[in-house]
């Protein structure tokens, strides 16, 4: 029977040691909760990375066995790849790149890429050793660009799927890379190519005619050889999952505990991992700002941030969690009063249930990425929301601003309009809350994750067959 290989740079399970034990518990990101649910199912498996190094073969014949049971397989990494091909290169170098961050923070380096280039064909490896007839494999995000092309050089009729999680960015910014036709190239073997948005589809389409010699006719480019389809899928969540979790039991009682601690006060809900994409800082001085213009927010407005660490080996990670520590200081110790602090912080990761009662209790969800390929907890925040009331301010720079079109709407620099959108969110009367929230639960009930996997999964089966058709012609 044939089945679906899903590839990720990581797992959807991250394992740790403790005690001289590992464990597993689920990864980070959007893209570890976007596909748990399909690679579960009948003979299908991922493949991916487990977080962590593991050098000893006997603890790696132990992690393997147990990922097993998960249908898992995990390619494992050293700490010389952990450095270059996923600190170096995917997060100095696309990882700035693809978000706009290219002067700032890319760091080009010659052996960062030789790693890219060795660790993507490890990955290849692990494919081909499990990969049958009739296989479809599912190629995911920035860290394995040039898997596609690599697996297709050894099965040159199987069929694959590469999914960008991230912003494809315009060609002024993508043709700085040293190896940019090196990476078209990687993507172009793959037969179907999905992006979040529309604009990620122009500007790849961009790239790919100008720094490649290949043609385009709408979304579809030809080497000649072979055609790719480039489309956008922006990506959705298990709407189900967040609309019933505040139903729970243990859920309610959270809800009941922010209510009684967070009485007469307008919350505000900000939630991100650790990244210089999501304008952190920024929205800390556009909360500082409405602090010292709105005298009757003081004690009266909350803002209840959660940061997930992430990559804080990076250095530009380890910078910006030391900055904003100090911005939330700084803050507090201006404005903080005997019964009242303007920000709760927390730096750590939580369970989905408590993620869940705030999602419920904010009266505001502040969404205000730099730049962000969808973003997620938007569409977190509206499905949680089962009464229909609630505000999301969401950054125009994020895919999800494409279809939450009912949100406000805000440029994350204009720190003075993400300020004014604050005050009119918590002034909204309910029914023009209500008014906004509906059609955005019906879209994200609408375009779930089962929908966003079927959508791909259908059309990658179709241009499957288009390409057999011409190749027989
Ligand atoms: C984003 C990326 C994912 C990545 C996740 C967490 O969502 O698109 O590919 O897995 O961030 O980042 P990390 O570096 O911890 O895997």
């Amino acid at each position: 029977m044939s089945k679906t290989i899903i590839v990720s740079n990581r797992l959807p399970v991250k394992i740790s040691k403790t005690d001289g034990a590992y464990h597993s518990s689920p990864s980070e990101g959007g893209l570890a909760t976007g596909l748990g649910s399909i690679y579960k199912q009948g003979d299908n498996v991922w493949i991916g990375w487990p977080g962590i190094e593991i050098a000893e073969q006997e603890d790696k014949d132990q992690v393997t066995k147990e990922l097993k049971e998960l249908s898992l397989i995990p390619v494992f990494l050293d700490q010389e790849e952990i450095n270059q091909y996923y600190e170096g290169f995917s997060n100095e170098v696309l990882w700035p790149v693809f978000h706009y961050y290219a002067s700032t923070y890319a760091a080009y380096k010659q052996s960062n890429w030789d790693y890219y280039k060795a660790v993507n064909k490890k990955f290849r490896d692990m494919i081909l050793s499990i990969a049958g007839p009739g296989d479809v494999i599912w190629i995911h995000d920035y860290q394995l660009l040039l898997l596609p092309a690599l697996v297709r050089q050894e099965l040159p009729d199987v069929s694959i799927g590469f999914f960008l999680h991230i912003p494809f960015p315009s060609n002024e910014m993508f043709r700085l890379i040293p190896w940019r036709s090196e990476l078209l190239d990687g993507m172009l073997g793959a037969d179907l190519i999905g992006l979040h948005t529309f604009d990620d589809v122009r500007h790849f389409l961009g790239a790919a005619t100008r720094l490649l010699p290949v043609t385009s006719s709408a979304n579809i480019i030809s080497n000649g050889e072979r055609s790719v389809v480039i489309e956008s899928f922006p990506m959705g969540i298990d709407e189900k999952r967040y609309s019933s979790l505040p139903l729970q039991e243990d859920v309610k009682q959270q809800i009941e505990l922010i209510r009684e601690n967070f009485q007469n006060k307008k919350l505000i809900l900000s939630i991100d991992r650790l990244d210089y994409s999501k304008g952190i800082l920024q929205r800390l001085e556009a909360f500082q700002l409405l602090l010292e213009q709105c005298p009757e927010c003081i004690e009266h407005i909350t803002l209840y941030m959660i940061v997930v660490p992430s990559r804080d080996t990076v250095p530009q990670y380890a910078h910006l969690r030391d900055e904003i520590d100090k911005k939330v200081g700084k803050i507090n110790a201006l404005y903080r009063t005997m019964d009242w602090s303007p920000v709760h912080y927390y730096y750590r990761s939580f369970p989905i249930e408590t993620l869940s009662a705030l999602y419920y209790s904010a009266d505001v969800c502040l969404v205000t990425p730099m730049r962000d390929g969808m973003n997620l907890v938007s569409k977190e925040y509206v499905a949680s929301r089962i009464n229909n009331d609630g505000v999301l301010i969401m950054s125009e720079m994020a895919g999800s601003s494409k279809e939450l079109i009912d949100a406000i709407i805000v440029n994350p620099n204009n720190t003075g309009e993400v300020c004014r959108a604050i005050l009119q969110a918590i002034n909204m009367p309910l029914e023009e809350q209500r008014r906004r929230m509906i059609p955005m639960r019906q879209l994200v009930a609408k375009f779930n994750t089962s929908h966003w996997v079927k959508i791909f999964m259908d059309r990658l089966k179709e241009v499957k067959l288009m390409q057999r058709s011409m190749q027989a012609r």
